[in-house]
């Protein structure tokens, strides 16, 4: 781990406050109420949430204890009984929201749908009665490979309203990737989907299953349920594959939601770690179900007529938390669109935009790169003066990319909410209150109510105003990860030892570099393990890495993130090969494809640069920082001393 570089601290001073008119209808209505919050909740945490709960949430049963911190493991409402999907749905229809659109769905092809809260629960009861026919019990895991259709959320809530946790598997991972995570969470079914739309192909989603399940080689997975959406021909195995639609209509409409404990677990979602295989984040129900829904009132600033639209896939935590839990908890109307912008449509998102009336709007600094570049005679075709509030999440947003989404999409007249947060935190953490904090391009601003965030040095010494460390948190909040599915010992060492308790206290820590200013504004620098981020996926080098050593012709690889305009990072990988290969364009090619089928398009190498050998240490560390200078095209400085072989590096500089 590297400490993070405070050089590249920007001197933004640009501040861009809401209007008098937006703050008045938010739900947080200056920086005094942001200040008076804030104050609340670190006095008292524990009663701060309590009253939050029992006021935001339908419980079965109330909680004994709110906090039960045995660290670095927490527990959230222990005793209490609730059960999220309930929260979703089921509250709902009780009021005048049961025939409000829950869902709208667009699909890339033009095709579209609308599920009203009535509508959305009938097909998750259904739906839940299936996966119990298909003997789904309570504690069953459910691995979801789906493209971003309304079945991905309904069976999502259909797990969570029997108490089967689902693991969520991104749509563009490889058959492999898909089997890893499959074998690693002992799932027992599989919903997934004939296939899905993207930039106008179709992606074989279950041609993937199938792969992923011959030979019996994910030996827990029993039943895949397969839903109708593109409608090629694909295999379907007899006794094992079913057809969702022909199930849906078997069962009946009715499946009380089952009251879980507050701690039973909810959902795993798998994220890149700095070494070896990824990560089953575990999150439990009651501290995600509270944590999700008032971060997405207070931060959206949720309205009732708000048409919401967060462009990010179910696969990824932003899907879990911001287009499926904390929209439908707080009963609004959450968009989900199946495809991207691509060449036969680059304006599709402002098209969307323009249909619907989409008033919220939340993507990635990849996106808006990519926007960029393609110039802004393509939104400004479109009418989007129905927005009134924008969002991004995923990296740190670089000051001109905000700039442009403020004017061009935002029409200067919308509040940018830059959110930081993690897999692992479940909800956001670091993120204006649009009503209420005034904005500055490029930094998340402040923690959310609640959230005790401190930018401290290795040993646990807070850093100062201005100065780079890495950033933690210091009390726990109810949406934070629980453990590592099957390995706490990893969740100890990867989250809590990092940096030790500080005066007995425990400190989260992130992973990312930061820095606050002396307004308390915070600015994340990036990560700074061996965690890349391209186009706002995390991917951890040691996978990349794996995966190409898997390649006969590789001896050794080291995977690097290369600065890259539009996606933030570029996979750039160097490679030794094993002596009776040698490098060619074939073999470049070849090898990038094998990282394609091994984690998935997202993984492929941009540039593979062949080498002798790697620059190390004498203990046989590989010198990632000289690497990094190297992909990048900088000059190599610091210190070099401790290289092993001076002749690598040089070689390596000279191009050679
Ligand atoms: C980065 C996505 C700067 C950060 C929700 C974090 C950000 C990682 C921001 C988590 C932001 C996310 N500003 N950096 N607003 N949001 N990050 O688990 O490095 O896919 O640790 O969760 O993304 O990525 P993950």
């Amino acid at each position: 781990m590297s400490q993070p570089t405070i050089e590249s601290i920007l001197q933004e001073k640009r501040l861009f406050p809401p209007s008098p008119e937006f703050s008045q209808n938010a739900h947080i209505k200056s920086q005094e109420d942001y200040q008076k919050l804030y104050d609340t909740a670190k006095a008292d945490p524990e009663a701060f949430w309590a009253e939050l709960a029992e006021k935001e949430l339908h419980w079965f049963q109330k909680w004994d204890t709110v906090l039960d911190w045995q660290p670095p493991f927490g527990k959230w409402f222990v005793g209490g009984k609730i059960n999220i999907s309930y929260n979703c749905l089921d509250r709902h229809l009780t009021t005048w929201r049961k025939n409000k659109a829950a869902l709208i769905w667009e699909g890339e092809p033009g095709d579209s749908r609308t599920l009203t809260y009535a509508q959305l629960h009938r097909e998750v009861c259904q739906f839940a009665n299936v996966l119990k026919e298909l003997g789904v019990v309570k504690g069953d895991r459910v691995g979801i490979y789906m493209p971003m259709i309304p079945e991905a959320a309904i069976a999502m809530l259909a797990c969570a309203r029997i108490g089967a946790p689902h693991t969520v598997v991104f749509g563009g991972f490889s058959s492999e990737a898909l089997r890893d995570r499959l074998i690693d969470g002992q799932v027992k079914l599989v919903v997934t989907a004939d296939g899905g739309w993207r930039k106008d192909a179709i992606v074989p989603l279950k041609e993937q299953v199938d792969k992923a399940l011959a030979d019996n080689s994910a030996p827990t997975v029993t039943d895949v349920l397969v839903v109708k959406r593109t409608g090629q021909n694909i295999e379907m195995e007899v006794g094992r594959d079913h057809w969702w639609h022909e199930l849906q209509h078997t069962v009946s409409a009715d499946c009380p939601a089952e009251p879980m404990d507050s701690e039973d677990m909810l959902f795993i979602l798998y994220t890149s770690g700095s070494t070896g295989k990824p990560k089953g984040v575990v999150h439990t129900t009651g501290g995600y179900n509270l944590y999700t829904h008032i971060t997405t009132k207070w931060i959206f600033d949720l309205q009732d007529t708000d048409v919401y639209w967060c462009t990010a896939d179910v696969g990824w935590i932003t899907g879990h938390s911001y287009i499926v839990y904390g929209p439908l908890s707080n009963g609004a109307t959450t968009l989900m669109y199946e495809g991207a912008p691509r060449a036969s449509n680059p304006g599709c998102f402002w098209d969307v935009i323009e249909k619907y009336g989409v008033t919220i709007f939340y993507t990635a600094p990849t996106a808006i790169r990519a926007f960029i570049k393609m110039g802004e005679a393509i939104p400004n075709t479109r009418n989007m003066s129905s927005l009134r509030l924008l969002g991004t999440v995923g990296e740190p947003i670089n000051p001109e990319a905000w700039m442009w989404y403020h004017r061009v999409i935002g029409g200067e007249r919308c509040p940018i909410v830059d959110t930081w947060w993690q897999t692992e935190t479940g909800g956001i953490m670091i993120t204006p209150l649009p009503g209420a904090i005034p904005t500055k391009p490029g930094s998340a601003t402040r923690p959310f109510p609640g959230i005790i965030a401190d930018i401290v040095d290795l040993d646990g010494n807070p850093v100062g105003d201005n100065s780079g460390g890495y950033l933690v948190v210091k009390h726990p909040w109810p949406s934070m990860l629980r453990t590592v599915y099957g390995d706490s010992d990893r969740f100890r060492r990867t989250y809590w030892e990092h940096i030790p308790p500080k005066d007995g206290q425990y400190l989260y820590f992130a992973g990312d570099g930061a820095r606050r200013d002396e307004d308390g504004y915070f600015w994340v620098m990036g990560r700074v393990d061996d965690v890349i981020s391209v186009a706002g996926h995390r991917l951890g080098t040691m996978e990349i890495e794996s995966a190409l050593v898997s390649h006969p012709a590789v001896a050794e690889a080291a995977v690097v993130g290369k600065p890259d305009e539009v996606k933030g990072e570029e996979v750039y990988a160097f490679v030794t090969l094993e002596g009776s290969y040698t490098p060619s364009k074939e073999l470049e090619k070849e090898l990038k494809d094998h990282v394609v089928k091994e984690i998935g398009a997202i993984a492929r190498p941009g540039e593979i640069r062949f080498t002798d050998g790697m620059p190390k240490t004498r203990s046989g560390k590989i010198m990632r920082r000289l690497l990094r200078s190297l992909a990048a095209g900088e000059e190599v400085k610091g210190d070099t001393s401790t290289l092993e072989d001076r002749t690598v590096l040089d070689k390596l500089r000279g191009g050679a």
